[in-house]
């Protein structure tokens, strides 16, 4: 009997993983659902066996700033004879706030979350997914990776990072069957330190603010057709054509003043 093959998704138990993995679902995928070892992952997994009896859900609760936890992942699929065509990188850690008002630790696990991971799993699963006929990468950056942020200048540069490694290593592959697509949400409201964040922002959060459920849907539409870089929303999508017009400085400046408002 042949092995079934799952979407894999990062930080499925809130947020837009969550929303990933129910629209994943929804379009009739198995999925490996990945999260810190909390209650509300299995939760999420039962709801989806309820819901799609017919397909398959499994979860790992892993802490993904351990630095083995990407090998532990490929382990746990390769025992249980899990093969994966869609990885989704969305698991990842925001913050702002003075640079020195967090210690180093809290950066350390913030950058090995939001790069380190996100590296071990793509190189860990990209011959699995080389194997498939077609298979894709999602990797979850933020219209962030697009600015210099101060108060917020770990978390965008980890950004920037993402989107880099993910448009070269695209190109690298473009003669093979796996296309990877860079995500760039603004505004989602899925946690309270975000809900928090709109709502200090002010009209322009609200403006550029999309739902989970609408990032994952724009987002997966976009993957299959071979997208690079997916920025959902009208208004998101203009805010960084103006973003590019703004001399450097004076966005500094603007970022500088948003940012400092909600220290986190
Ligand atoms: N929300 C936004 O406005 C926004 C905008 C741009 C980009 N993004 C990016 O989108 C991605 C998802 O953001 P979100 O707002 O949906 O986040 P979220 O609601 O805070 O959910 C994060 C998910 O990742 C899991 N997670 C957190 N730390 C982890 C760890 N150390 N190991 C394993 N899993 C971990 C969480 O598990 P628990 O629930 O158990 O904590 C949760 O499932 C992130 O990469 C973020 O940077 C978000």
């Amino acid at each position: 009997m042949s092995s079934l093959v799952y979407t894999l998704v990062t930080g499925a138990s809130n947020g837009i993983g969550k929303a990933f993995a129910e629209e994943c679902a929804a379009r009739g995928q198995n999925i490996l659902l990945v999260a810190l070892p909390e209650p509300k992952l299995e939760e999420v997994a039962n709801h989806l066996k309820e819901k799609y009896p017919q397909q398959a859900f499994h979860h790992l609760g892993i802490n993904l700033m351990e630095k083995d936890a990407p090998q532990q992942i490929l382990d746990w699929c390769q025992n249980h004879d899990f093969t994966v065509d869609i990885l989704i990188n969305n698991a990842g850690l925001g913050n702002s706030g003075p640079f020195t008002s967090l210690p180093t630790e809290f950066y350390q696990g913030q950058m090995q979350l939001n790069m380190l991971s996100l590296v071990g799993l793509t190189h860990l699963f990209l011959p699995m997914l080389l194997a498939k006929p077609k298979g894709y990468i999602i990797n979850v950056a933020s219209m962030a990776a697009f600015y210099d942020i101060p108060f917020k200048g770990i978390y965008s540069a980890s950004k920037k990072f993402v989107y880099s490694f993910s448009r070269s290593l695209n190109k690298e592959l473009e003669s093979t069957s796996v296309n990877i697509t860079v995500l760039c949400p603004a505004s989602v409201p899925t946690n309270p330190d975000v809900m928090l964040r709109e709502k200090e922002l002010g009209l322009m959060a609200r403006l550029t603010s999309q739902t989970p459920e609408q990032v994952a849907q724009y987002t997966l539409d976009k993957m299959y057709q071979g997208k690079q870089v997916v920025i959902p929303g009208f208004f998101p999508r203009l805010y960084k054509r103006i973003g590019t017009i703004v001399p450097y400085r004076a966005r500094l400046n603007i970022l500088a003043k948003q940012f400092i408002k909600n220290s986190k």
